[in-house]
């Protein structure tokens, strides 16, 4: 089936990054928030990042200006009906995401094709509260979305083969890399990632290390671009520690347990860079740890 109309559901870091590459890449875009704040940010930031790409020769300025205009908003779940395909990247919670597919479902066309920007709640299971699961998938894209190369794509049980093909050619078209992932708690990347953070925050809570002592060691003794505590807080510590208790209870092992120091921090709203504070505090010139 072709894809030519999308509708992204969440305009915070993700989608606003997935507006961003779909737009680039020439398909028409409806942004989707429940908050206007949240839409005009969004558009600030597409507009701050593409002038980035102009400003390295990425792209040029009337590529920009037309990518700009193939991207609507609308605070109306009911405009996202009509497209062809939606990728919903709300907040990762399951219980937000089921409610936001539910409320969907009246608005939608027979072929549109519905996914999940999650990154570790079942696809099965979003799908099975849907009226499609067969054109159902996880469509999960990696953060900064400009940047990253890859997009996991993940069938749930039911998911038939022209949903996978249609959404393997929108990842082509996007000049991106599918890696195709089955249906289990965190996926591929995730599965990966996250324990190795939450290691990483367990070092801190148990004096190993300091937050500068444990990037440096990742950065330069691992050449990982950034250190695991400075991509938390890039990622965000909830979506981390929510990605653990997916891990944890999807599993059922105690390696998964997120560390309490994790928890502590996410209790106290230091959620990283978007809250300004994290393990660094963001709110000078340059980041400080904050232990
Ligand atoms: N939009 C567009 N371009 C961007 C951008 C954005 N938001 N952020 C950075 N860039 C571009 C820059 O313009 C620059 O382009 P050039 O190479 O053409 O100069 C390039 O990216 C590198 O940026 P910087 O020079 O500013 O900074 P850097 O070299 O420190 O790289 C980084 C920044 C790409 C974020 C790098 O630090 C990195 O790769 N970090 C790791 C990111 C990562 O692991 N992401 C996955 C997170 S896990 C995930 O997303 C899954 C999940 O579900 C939680």
């Amino acid at each position: 089936m072709e894809i030519n109309e999308i509708g992204v559901i969440g305009a915070g870091q993700m989608g606003n990054g997935i507006a961003h590459v779909l737009a680039l890449a020439g398909y028409e875009v409806i942004l989707n928030d429940i908050r206007q704040e949240a839409l005009d940010g969004a558009l600030a930031s597409i507009r701050k990042n593409m002038d980035r790409q102009v400003s390295r020769g990425k792209i040029d300025a009337q590529t920009m200006d037309a990518a700009l205009g193939r991207i609507r908003t609308s605070l109306k779940l009911r405009d996202v009906g009509p497209t062809d395909l939606v990728i919903e990247a709300a907040t990762e919670r399951e219980t937000v995401k089921h409610a936001i597919f539910e409320d969907l479902l009246p608005f939608l066309k027979p072929h549109t094709i519905l996914t999940s920007n999650t990154s570790s709640i079942s696809i099965t299971r979003l799908a099975s509260r849907t009226d499609r699961p067969e054109r159902f998938m996880g469509f999960h894209f990696m953060n900064p979305v400009p940047v990253m190369q890859l997009v996991e794509l993940i069938r749930g049980i039911a998911t038939d083969e022209p949903t996978f093909a249609s959404c393997k050619s929108v990842v082509d078209r996007l000049g991106k890399t599918a890696a195709t992932a089955e249906d289990f708690p965190a996926f591929i990347v995730n599965r990966i990632l996250m324990p190795m953070i939450n290691e990483a925050v367990y070092t801190l809570y148990e004096g190993v290390g300091s937050v500068r002592s444990i990037d440096e060691s990742m950065k330069l003794g691992a050449n990982h671009p950034m250190g695991p505590l400075e991509l938390a807080d890039f990622i965000g510590l909830d979506t981390c520690l929510a990605i653990m208790n997916v891990l944890h209870d999807g599993l059922a092992d105690t390696k998964y347990r997120p560390c309490p120091l994790l928890t502590k921090y996410v209790e106290a709203g230091w959620l990283g860079r978007k809250t300004q504070r994290g393990f660094y505090d963001y709110r000078g010139d340059v980041p400080v740890p904050t232990r």
